[in-house]
């Protein structure tokens, strides 16, 4: 590679901590270098494409890429295309804005320098950061009204206590249960949406001690639903986390998915660790993606949008809470939950940094 500011490591660092991909074509449109970027939106290794031609590397349908880049470096021209598909040999399609740069040496043969940045990422990290936002606005508001009612309601049941011992008639003790049984339930009820009341207790975790738990739990209340099967990836480093949170935001995913997949149906538990990866607008150098799979007939089209609000709900039964405080308790991990349903599959991929563990 002909150097651009005569100090190679820096360039090189300049490169390598890049969030674009650089791909490096010689006269010939043979691949001469790829960035640590470009290897990531490619997903594969420099050294597996290194010499490949632009044509089977950037394939455009209805374009002759290698024509555009030979034009390019004819005319000196450099050219921005934005909004491009380009199919990847894994049967991905990516969407991408290229930039086309000529490079002229007056030592060595000519070059062409390729920028290219995935858009479709791009709508990703936004519609998370506004995911994030929306969430922090109605968990603000839950809490706010749960407190409201949490003290009324003591004094209510309270109330309820003294008149049931002063009662002349035991008949009538059959109200003031009731109120007092109801009261309870709401009590419950806003505990649950307060989320709990300790602080946080992090510890040093293997991830896959909490899914088995998890798989335990599920099985020992579903003796005869869905199968789950285990898809793990044993190289994976301990996580930072508050156990009992991770347990409790595993499990509201993971009952949704038994219940939708039913006695018939199929789960599979999936983890991968995910490189210079980006949660809301925060990039990591390693993340863990956790992936609950079931394939139930997906989530009713008319609450996809909204799954992650609190109270909705598509079955007649359900408070329409368990999304949201997993949400919530991923959210506490500076992690964060997607779903993506159709019928057939539904996957909720849960997002968690991985930090160093230094104790
Ligand atoms: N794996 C899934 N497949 C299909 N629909 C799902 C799935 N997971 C969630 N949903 C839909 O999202 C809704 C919201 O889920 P959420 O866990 O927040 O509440 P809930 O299950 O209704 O009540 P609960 O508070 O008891 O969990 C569900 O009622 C269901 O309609
Ligand atoms: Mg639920």
């Amino acid at each position: 590679m002909a150097l651009l500011t005569g100090h190679p490591s820096l360039e090189k660092a300049v490169l390598d901590n890049l969030n674009t991909a650089v791909l490096l074509f010689d006269a010939d449109l043979h691949l001469i270098y790829i960035n640590p970027a470009g290897e990531m939106l490619f997903e594969v290794s420099s050294r597996h494409i290194v010499g490949q031609r632009a044509c089977h590397l950037v394939p455009c349908p209805g374009q002759d890429v290698e024509e555009r880049l030979r034009s390019a470096l004819r005319t000196s021209h450099p050219f921005t295309e934005r909004e491009l598909n380009i199919g990847l040999s894994d049967g991905r399609v990516i969407r991408v804005n290229c930039t086309v740069l000529p490079l002229h040496h007056y030592d060595a043969r000519d070059e062409v320098l390729v920028e290219l940045h995935q858009v479709d990422q791009q709508l990703r990290i936004t519609r998370e950061e506004q995911l994030l936002n929306q969430h922090q606005a109605t968990q603000a508001l839950l809490r706010g009204l749960a407190h409201e009612i949490k003290n009324p309601l003591g004094g209510l049941r309270g109330a309820a206590q003294l008149l049931e011992a002063e009662l002349p008639d035991p008949g009538l003790r059959e109200y003031t249960r009731i109120i007092i049984d109801e009261a309870d339930r709401l009590q419950n009820l806003m505990n649950r949406m307060l989320g709990p009341n300790r602080l946080p207790q992090p510890s040093n975790l293997n991830i896959h001690y909490v899914l088995e738990h998890v798989r335990g739990l599920l099985q020992a209340e579903c003796p005869n639903g869905p199968s789950i099967r285990r898809d793990y990836d044993p190289s994976l480093p301990e996580i930072r986390a508050d156990q009992d949170r991770l347990i409790q935001a595993m499990l509201n995913i993971c009952r949704n998915a038994v219940a939708a997949a039913g006695p018939s149906g199929a789960l599979i538990l999936r983890t991968r660790a995910l490189r210079q990866f980006t949660i809301g607008n925060k990039r990591h150098r390693l993340v863990l993606r956790i992936e609950v799979e079931d394939n139930g007939p997906g989530v009713p089209p008319e609450l996809r949008d909204r799954i992650f609000f609190p109270m909705v709900s598509g079955h007649a039964g359900g408070t329409g809470l368990g999304l949201p405080i997993a949400q919530e308790l991923i959210n506490q991990h500076g992690g964060l939950i997607e779903c993506d349903s159709r019928p057939g599959q539904t996957l909720f991929c849960i997002y968690l940094p991985l930090e160093l563990v230094h104790d």
